[in-house]
């Protein structure tokens, strides 16, 4: 698939918060059956959020950035819309998350992946440590990346 030309920026308003929350459950509810309590979660008050919005400014991917620990971030909610799959959009919104994570002061991303999209990750920069484990009945792997 060729690159898709999105533009990618942090969540402000409540409009770009909406529509990339309705993103996250079209991919995780509807399309992963991830329980919808889960679905969004207590922790997205504190992210930062990022989303990617198409040339007719529709929310096609989306992700999270949080405090893990003083110096550490942890990404997660990585989703893009599925026809827009494999053209570059998931990189871009992993690579705002990162620079948001700079201007934070933080050294460290960590992420549980999901053991499918290991290589998304791997590709990066980011390198597997410890054993497969399940979450939301979907097996994942904890990644790590120094900034
Ligand atoms: C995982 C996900 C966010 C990746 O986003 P994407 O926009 O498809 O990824 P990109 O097109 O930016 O891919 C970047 C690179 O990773 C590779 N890649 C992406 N997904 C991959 C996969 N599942 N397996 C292997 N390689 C993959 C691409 O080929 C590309 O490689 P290149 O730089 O050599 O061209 C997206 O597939 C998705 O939303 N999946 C469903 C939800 C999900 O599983 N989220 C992850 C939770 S941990």
């Amino acid at each position: 698939m060729l690159p898709m030309n999105v533009r990618v920026k942090r969540v402000e308003t409540a409009a770009e918060r909406d529509s990339s929350l309705a993103l996250r459950r079209r991919v995780f509810v509807q399309e992963q059956g991830v329980p919808p309590e889960l679905e969004p979660d207590e922790l997205d008050e504190a992210a930062d959020h990022v989303l990617a919005l198409d040339e007719a400014g529709a929310c096609v991917g989306t992700g999270r950035l949080l405090l893990q620990s003083p110096g550490v971030g942890r990404v997660g909610r990585m989703a893009v819309e599925a026809r827009c799959r494999g053209a570059g959009v998931g990189a871009r919104v992993l690579q705002e998350l990162e620079r948001v994570a700079r201007a934070r002061g933080l050294r460290e991303i960590v992420l549980h992946a999901q053991v499918h999209a290991q290589a998304f990750y791997d590709k990066a920069g980011y390198a597997p440590a410890g054993e497969e484990f399940e979450e939301a009945g979907i097996a994942h792997v904890t990644m790590r990346k120094r900034l």
